[in-house]
């Protein structure tokens, strides 16, 4: 409940939050580097750092850039690695902060072993796993770019983790209803859209990509339209909750996610400019909802009026 006296807790895919506001992977570190400036409780939680089976060091620099409205990177998912993370990450973080973990690997059978040790961990609120990244036996497309991949991945992670599954869609393919739906058909709980967009920035002095890795992924509010048309053409398909990501930097950003269906937002590359952000978020959502006559943020859920075709 908001001071305001607006019901803001919102299910998302069996995770009671407390407000639909997330901070999104790979933007939030482990969820005490920003305690300094945002208090986790006042949010609805946090999804940390997608994590591997062993430690990863990532990408050699340049590995970010800035592009028109938008944020460059090719970080290549640096992270402490799984049992590190539940042994020194997880306790650090205070009591009361919801925390989604991450998950993600390059073969299907690793995927399942990192959900089998992040499931049933008493910290841990639900599992996001992260389809974006490169499938080696695929020769290299990303998990989320091929339907009868995504849909034994998802199936593998399903029978590792008994709690809360979301999974995480790339952007990178022709039609996101489709694996939203594939999603859903192997047992997902929800779907978390968008992660970044592939794309490349050129430096004419060098006749180089910008970045060491070549390609990265854009973010950033450059691609929030995209991801608001993506969140809801899967809103169409699904009827599993959606955790709406892509661009947000504002209450009304993060409202304009919900009216296309989404259930709950996550907040990512606006905390690098504004480290308390995702808390303004949730208080002006709350707002937009007593200034519009809404007792409760989940009646905004899929509440746009598209014009008939
Ligand atoms: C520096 C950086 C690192 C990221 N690392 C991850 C990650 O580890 N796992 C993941 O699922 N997404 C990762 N992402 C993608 C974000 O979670 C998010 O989906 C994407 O940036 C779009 O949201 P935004 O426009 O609000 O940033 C990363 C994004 C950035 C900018």
């Amino acid at each position: 409940m908001s001071s305001a006296g607006v019901d803001t807790t919102v299910d998302l895919a069996g995770i009671p939050l407390r407000n639909p506001v997330l901070t999104a992977s790979g933007t939030f570190g482990y969820g005490t580097e920003f305690s300094p400036f945002l208090d986790l409780r006042r949010i609805g939680g946090f999804v940390a750092k997608s994590l591997t089976l062993e430690p990863r060091i990532g990408n050699p620099p340049p590995r970010i850039a800035e592009a028109p409205s938008a944020m460059l990177n090719a970080i290549s998912l640096e992270n402490v690695g799984v049992d590190e993370f539940i042994r020194t990450k997880l306790p650090a973080i205070p009591d009361g902060v919801t925390v989604i973990a991450s998950a993600f690997e390059t073969e299907i059978d690793r995927y399942a072993e990192v959900c089998a040790r992040l499931s049933g961990v008493p910290r841990i609120a639900g599992l996001e796993i992260n389809a974006s990244c490169p499938h080696v036996k695929s020769g290299g497309i990303e998990f989320g770019q091929d339907p009868a991949v995504l849909a034994r991945l998802v199936a593998s992670a399903r029978r590792a983790t008994t709690g809360p599954l979301l999974v995480k869609l790339s952007p990178n393919v022709t039609h996101i209803a489709e694996m939203a739906r594939v999603c859903e058909g192997e047992g997902a709980d929800g779907v978390s859209l968008i992660n970044a967009v592939q794309a490349l920035e050129i430096d004419t002095s060098t006749r180089r990509p910008v970045l060491a890795n070549g390609l990265g992924g854009l973010s950033g509010p450059a691609i929030r339209p995209i991801a608001l048309r993506m969140v809801w053409q899967a809103a169409q398909a699904i009827s599993i909750p959606i955790c709406g990501i892509g661009g947000i930097g504002s209450a009304e950003d993060a409202i304009k996610f919900l009216l296309a269906g989404a259930t709950a937002v996550q907040v990512g590359t606006a905390n690098y400019l504004h480290p308390a952000i995702a808390g303004e978020i949730s208080d002006g959502m709350a707002a937009y909802a007593e200034n519009h006559g809404y007792a409760r943020l989940a009646d905004l859920i899929g509440a746009l009026e598209f014009p008939a075709r």
